[in-house]
Order: C-alpha cells, then sequence, then structure tokens
C-alpha cells in the first residue's frame, strides 16, 4: 500500500468556487464563508489521489504538497 503523506491545498486567488471539489470529495474540500474552497486538512492522500484530485478543478486552484516533517 502506498503512503498517504501528501497534504492538498487551494490557492484563492485562483479558485473561483464552482464547488466541483466539494462536492466530489467533501472528505478533503469544504466551501468556506468566502465562498471559496478550503483544504479540510485532516486527511493525507496518496500522490496518485494528489494527481487525480487536482484534475477535477477546472482553474488548477488544487494543488498538493508533502508536509514537513516535525
Ligand atoms: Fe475552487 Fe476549483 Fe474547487 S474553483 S471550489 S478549488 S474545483
Amino acid at each position: 500500500m502506498a503512503d498517504k503523506k501528501y497534504r492538498l491545498k487551494v490557492d484563492k486567488e485562483k479558485c473561483i468556487g464552482c464547488a466541483t471539489c466539494t462536492s466530489i470529495y467533501p472528505v478533503h474540500f469544504v466551501l468556506g464563508s468566502d465562498g471559496k474552497s478550503q483544504p479540510t486538512g485532516n486527511t493525507l492522500v496518496t500522490k496518485e489521489e494528489a494527481e487525480e484530485i487536482i484534475k477535477v478543478c477546472p482553474v488548477g486552484a488544487i494543488s498538493y504538497e508533502e508536509p514537513k516533517k516535525k
């Protein structure tokens, strides 16, 4: 099983609030009071999952990063 170690991010400057990510992946994203997506932040994904997830955003606002080691 691949390591789930990537954290999803949303670029609020790019997000247009289309809510595709929040409807397909409610576990990963929630719409904030500003009408833009924000990562729920409590889930990590594999690189393969992250690559699939970032494709759903029409404006490319979703990205992912490896969390900093503690
Ligand atoms: Fe925003 Fe893209 Fe999600 S525009 S609401 S980050 S699919």
